[in-house]
This record gives structure tokens, sequence and C-alpha cells, in this order.
């Protein structure tokens, strides 16, 4: 499967940077174990610089901790993590050291459309995948800011920046507001859409969402780097690491140089940052903002002349995410099952709130005008062979 091509649309799958395979292969040469400074100086510091350009990009905090992981789901965990640690520590509970037994119970609210992910990372957090509460959303998957429940105690919020399906946004101002004036940490989880800050055009999508006090992305989703890398960001940098930082007399001490796996689930780890680094330092802010928005714009031209041929675009097209459907469950399930044999581009199958859609997910930079084009027609050649 031809998945870092430009006519790949499942998922949402970035492909990957021509600059970036060669850093990939570049640092997999060098095979640095990127867990201290002391061992690995040269990616500690690519790793390092890559978090403060991240950080200005993002327009997050610039103090923020942050940790190069496996994806967002690991991201996810990270931030959560660090969350657990925060709220429980105000409690007078220190979770590291003495787990879950006995602690202040921890109030989790997530909206109903919440990634099936972020709820694998409460669950291995001790945090129940079952036992959150879910706060209705919207019909474009939004969490609904006048619906949040009571709570008391510590408490995690967990919002969305880019629904899977949709592409919508949570209100975060609102929820922000409200979260922190009852003393919640709210977590965004941004797997895709948090990019969206990185665009003067795309950022009104993310008003407020910096007030956070937690966020996960996907280097190889949008940013376009090769599998796998994800990126946690935490507003108390001190709480990442406390939920992280080892300590053992054969390891090199805390030093004023950023370990990077002081930050991370792992201990041993691949030179990650690289990747991010050389996306970067190569695309500029205004390279990735670009990228960003040709996305969007193709995304925009596929709801637009299905729309136009007679086809149903069921959500907003607010990002890169378009839901189409071409008729009936059936008919619109022989179109995918026929478009993905037919081998011009590759879309797949989703429910949205009880419809059956095609889901065509624009987050390769390599997508061209002329792949849109091509895909438009085998979309509608198939279509109207299927609907007969
Ligand atoms: C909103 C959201 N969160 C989390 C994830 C999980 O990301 P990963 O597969 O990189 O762990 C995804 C993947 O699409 C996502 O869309």
């Amino acid at each position: 499967m031809a998945t870092a091509g430009g006519r790949y649309f499942g998922f949402v799958t970035g492909a990957a940077l021509p600059v970036t395979v060669a850093s990939n292969w570049l640092a997999t040469a060098w095979d640095q174990n990127s867990a201290h400074h002391t061992s690995a100086p040269a990616t500690a510091v690519l790793e390092r610089t890559a978090l403060r350009w991240l950080l200005e990009l993002l327009g997050l905090p610039a103090s923020s901790g942050g940790a190069f992981v496996t994806g967002a789901t690991m991201a996810n965990f990270s931030a959560l993590a660090a969350a657990r640690h925060a709220v429980l520590q105000h409690a007078g509970w220190h979770v590291e050291a003495d787990g879950l037994f006995g602690a202040p119970p921890i109030t989790v609210l997530v909206g109903e459309e919440a990634h099936p992910t972020l709820m694998k990372s409460l669950g291995m957090l001790g945090l129940g995948r079952s036992r959150v509460l879910r706060v209705p959303v919207d019909g474009q998957g939004r969490m609904r800011a006048d619906r949040l429940p009571a709570w008391s105690g510590p408490c995690i919020v967990c919002t969305q920046a880019g629904n899977v399906n949709t592409g919508a946004f949570d209100p975060f101002a609102a929820i922000i507001d409200e979260a922190h004036a009852r003393g919640a940490w709210v977590h965004v989880d941004g797997a895709f859409g948090l990019w969206a800050a990185a665009s003067a055009a795309l950022a009104p999508l993310v008003a407020g969402m910096a007030r956070a006090d937690s966020w996960a992305t996907d280097a190889h989703k949008w940013l376009n780097v090769p599998y796998d890398s994800g990126l946690a960001f935490v507003r108390d940098a001190g709480a990442l690491r406390s939920a992280m930082a080892i300590s053992a007399d054969y390891l090199p001490p805390q030093s004023e140089s950023r370990n990077p796996s002081d930050y991370t689930p792992e201990l041993s780890r691949r030179a990650r940052g690289v990747d991010v680094w050389a996306a970067l330092r190569t695309l500029g802010a205004s390279g990735v903002a670009e990228m960003l928005e040709r996305c969007c714009r193709h995304a925009r031209r596929f709801a637009s002349e299905l729309r136009s041929a007679g086809c149903t675009v069921l959500n907003e097209v607010v990002l890169n995410q378009v839901l189409v459907s071409f008729g009936d469950a059936d008919t619109t399930r022989r179109v995918i099952a026929e478009l993905q044999a037919d081998g011009t581009c590759w879309c797949g199958p989703t429910q949205w709130q009880g419809h059956t859609a095609m889901r065509i997910s624009v987050c390769s930079w390599a997508t061209s005008d002329e792949d849109v084009s091509r895909s438009l027609d085998a979309m509608l050649r198939i279509a109207a062979r299927c609907r007969g």
C-alpha cells in the first residue's frame, strides 16, 4: 500500500518529507541511544532545539516540558501521567511512590467522541477506560461546554483538537475557563489538529487552546516525518519530569543539560527528535503553514466537487477531513470497496452519527492538485457505476 504517496487518504496518515527520510537514515546510522545528554549530546541538543521550535510554532508556553515518543497514544499517555502526578500531588498524594491504591479518586472527563487511544492511555494509567464521565457532543463531535458535569476533588478534563472523522475542534476557551476555575487540569489530544496552531489561517480553530495544561500531537501525521514520532507537551515541565525521570548510581546524574529520557516512558530510545528538527529546519514556520493550508485546500476541493456531483458531505469541512456519503449504506460501502480495488487512490469507511461514510483525510505533503483531480475522477466514475 503506497501510504506515503499523494493519493493515500486513509485514516490520518501523513507521508514523509524527503529530508526526513534522509535524517531518519542518518540517525539510524549514528545509532545513538538518545536517553542521556552525556552519552548522546548531539541528538539531545537537536531534540532540545526542535522542542523550542515546536513550542514557538504552536504558540505554547516556552517553558513547557516535552517528550518525543512513538505516537499520539504514547503522547497522551505521557501528558496524562504528568496530569495524574499534578492533580494527586495537589491532593497530598505521591502517585509515583505510592500508586493508586488508596489515592483520592480522580474525576476524568472526556467528550463522547474522544479517540479510543485516549481511553487506552487512561486505562494504562489506572484511571479506567470506563469509569470516565463522558460529556455530550454536538453534530460535529465537539464537546458541549454547557454540559460539563459537576465534580469535586482532583479532576482531569480531556479535550480534543481534530476529531478523527470530522476534524472538528472542542470549544477550548469556554471549557478551559470553566475547568480551571474549578481546579481541573486540561489536556488536549491534538494528534493532527494541534498543527492548526501553526497556521494563521487555521489558528482560530484552536482559540484558547494554549491555556491548557498539556497537549499531545503526532509528527508522523501532519508534520510528515517517518514513523514513529509523537509529541507530548506539558506546561509544568516539572510534573512531566516527576512522572518520568529515574535515577541510578550507574546512570548519568541529572544535569543542566536536558536528558531526553527524563521526560519519556522509555529509557533507551532512538533519536526521534532528529527528524522533527530536519522537517522544521527545512520547511520553516511558513513552510509548515503552507503545507497545512494546502492539505485543507485539497480537502475543501474534494468536498465541493463531490457535493456538486450530487454526493452528500456529512461534515463541516473545517480542516483536512471530509466525510462523504454516496447514497444508502450499501452503495457507499460498494463505492469504497471498488475505489480500493481500482487503485487510483485509497479511502476507508466510517460510521458517523448513524450514517455510513467514506473518509477522506488529506495530510500528505505529496498530494498535488493533479492527485486530487485523478482521485475525484475515480470517485465519481465509480460512484456513477455503483449508483446505476
Ligand atoms: C485524535 C487522535 N488521537 C490519538 C490518535 C492516535 O495516534 P497514534 O496512532 O499516533 O498513536 C489518533 C490517530 O489517528 C487521533 O486521530
